[in-house]
């Protein structure tokens, strides 16, 4: 139904005056692509003269960009929805425009079904249509309600404006890049292939175009973004094919940008260049997300993550030997159906031969649709609770140790952004900790020699170094 839109050339200027002065509200839920996806949202709105607000009560237009990870993900979308079906009666009741659009994961899982539920929105658009979106506000106003999920033909990206220059006085230090899209894995939790749609790589000219525009903005670190981050795979000039290490080498050439990361990896994908580019390239910074879910081959082999645990650690090995100061990062789910005590213990144990600097765990979460959902032997919901709480407490531990094993060290740290008193700034460890130290607004983006004092709740605190 949607692919007769005409998609109108993306103009220079900020145009369309009947439409200034709009304000546009994001809310973003989920994970780094979505707040990726908001942004570039927001820059197509912005090309049609809207400005984005904080503030739900000064916006003409909310947009929800959303996430079907775990039941309750979805299921905040529609509680945040009846609360502005609330906010469009008083509008309307006053005569004032007020626009609901629901973006993201839920909006492609769901589409249609959305409305009916929540006759209030106006559009809903997917993932890879958003950059549909300023059409399809011009048939809401025209009295449609537009639900735009069908997979796009043309490139999205192709589409969307460059971010512009930034207008606010403190500027952005880091930011997001999305290399790569959707998933092929299939693992039996999980919606992401469905939501997300089968893997796709940008080109390697499209990602340093966009690298360069954002460090000419002032950006000076980038973090790559995908599903899969690592099975990112592209032709390189001269037509060879580079993997992720490959376009890391690349990127690392561009002047200016002083910081690499990337997130999601699968172990799977951790191929030897990407393996070598954290021994060969000091930029990359030291550390790395990479989620193995569960410690027992039982449950990993019923997941379809297809490695084995031992695999996993070994790989953590070798990735270390190459670069000894990376810190570890993970995600666990707990209860996966018939994970018996002695699966979980093997998750337990896992945790403490890797040690892990951060990491997210979650219980279980049936997902309709997905081959877990019809798995036999789901887990009570009072065991998972326990068994989640054993694995956070375990996880926090090393956490904390790794904290504190900082203090006293000397690191750089790339200020970001004001602290919470006046006179301090916040910055990012190279172990991407929070950490706070005596600096003027006029540094943020530098990056300086610090030493780490102490540790704090949810960040670190130091102090100059005197080299
Ligand atoms: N592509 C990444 C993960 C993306 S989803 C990877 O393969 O590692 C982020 C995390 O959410 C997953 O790593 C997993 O730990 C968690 N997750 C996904 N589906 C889930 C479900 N059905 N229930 C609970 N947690 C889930
Ligand atoms: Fe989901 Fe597995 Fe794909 Fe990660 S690799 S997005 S967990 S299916
Ligand atoms: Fe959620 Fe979609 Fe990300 S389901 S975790 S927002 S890819």
């Amino acid at each position: 139904m949607t692919q007769d839109i005409l998609i109108e050339p993306v103009s220079d200027t900020v145009a369309n005056t009947s439409l200034a002065a709009k304000k546009v509200f994001i809310k973003t839920y989920g994970c780094q692509m979505n707040v990726y996806d908001s942004g570039r949202m927001s820059d197509a709105l912005g090309q049609e003269g809207y400005t984005q607000t904080d503030n739900v009560e000064d916006a003409d237009l909310v947009l929800l960009n959303t996430c079907h990870i775990r039941e309750k993900a979805a299921e905040k979308v529609y509680s945040a929805l009846g609360r502005l079906r609330e906010m469009k009666k008083e509008r309307q009741a006053q005569g004032r425009e007020f626009t609901i659009g629901v973006a993201g994961c839920v909006a492609q899982a769901e589409g249609e079904e959305i409305t009916r539920r929540e006759p209030a929105v106006d559009v809903v658009v997917g993932p890879q249509t958003y950059h549909r979106l300023p059409q399809a506000l011009k048939r809401v106003r025209n009295g449609e309600r537009v639900v735009d999920t069908d997979y796009a033909v043309e490139d999205k990206f192709e589409h969307l404006p460059q971010a512009p220059k930034p207008k606010l006085v403190i500027r952005q230090v880091t930011a997001f890049l999305t290399v790569q899209e959707g998933c092929d894995k299939f693992c039996t939790f999980c919606v992401v292939p469905y939501t997300r749609g089968s893997e796709v790589s940008r080109p390697v000219e499209q990602i340093v175009a966009e690298a360069e525009n954002l460090v000419s903005n002032g950006v000076r670190e980038l973090t790559l973004l995908g599903q899969n981050v690592n099975a990112w795979r592209a032709k390189g000039p001269g037509g060879k094919t580079w993997g992720l290490g490959e376009l890391l080498y690349r990127l690392a050439e561009i002047p200016g940008l002083a910081r690499l990361r990337y997130t999601t990896s699968h172990p799977r994908d951790m191929d030897d260049r990407l393996i070598e580019a954290h021994r060969d390239l000091r930029m990359l910074m030291p550390y790395l997300h990479l989620p193995v879910q569960s410690g027992s081959d039982r449950i990993l082999k019923a997941m379809n993550r297809r490695h084995k645990a031992s695999e996993y650690v070994a790989l953590i090995e070798r990735i270390r030997e190459m670069r000894p100061d990376i810190a570890l990062s993970g995600d666990f789910i707990v209860g996966f159906p018939g994970e018996t005590d002695a699966d979980f213990e093997a998750t337990m144990e896992l945790v403490r031969t890797v040690g892990y600097a951060q990491a997210y765990s979650f219980k279980y979460s049936t997902r309709p649709g997905t081959p877990g959902a019809d798995l036999p032997d789901h887990v009570a919901e009072e065991v998972k609770t326990e068994r989640l709480a054993r694995l956070q407490e375990l996880l926090l531990q090393q956490q904390k140790q790794f904290a504190e094993a900082c203090v006293g060290k000397e690191i750089d740290l790339l200020l970001e952004k004001p602290g919470r008193n006046a006179g301090q700034l916040i910055g990012r460890s190279p172990w991407l900790q929070s950490v706070n130290v005596d600096a003027k607004t006029s540094q943020i983006g530098d990056i300086i020699r610090v030493r780490i004092t102490s540790t704090g709740s949810n960040s670190l605190f130091a102090e100059m170094a005197e080299s």
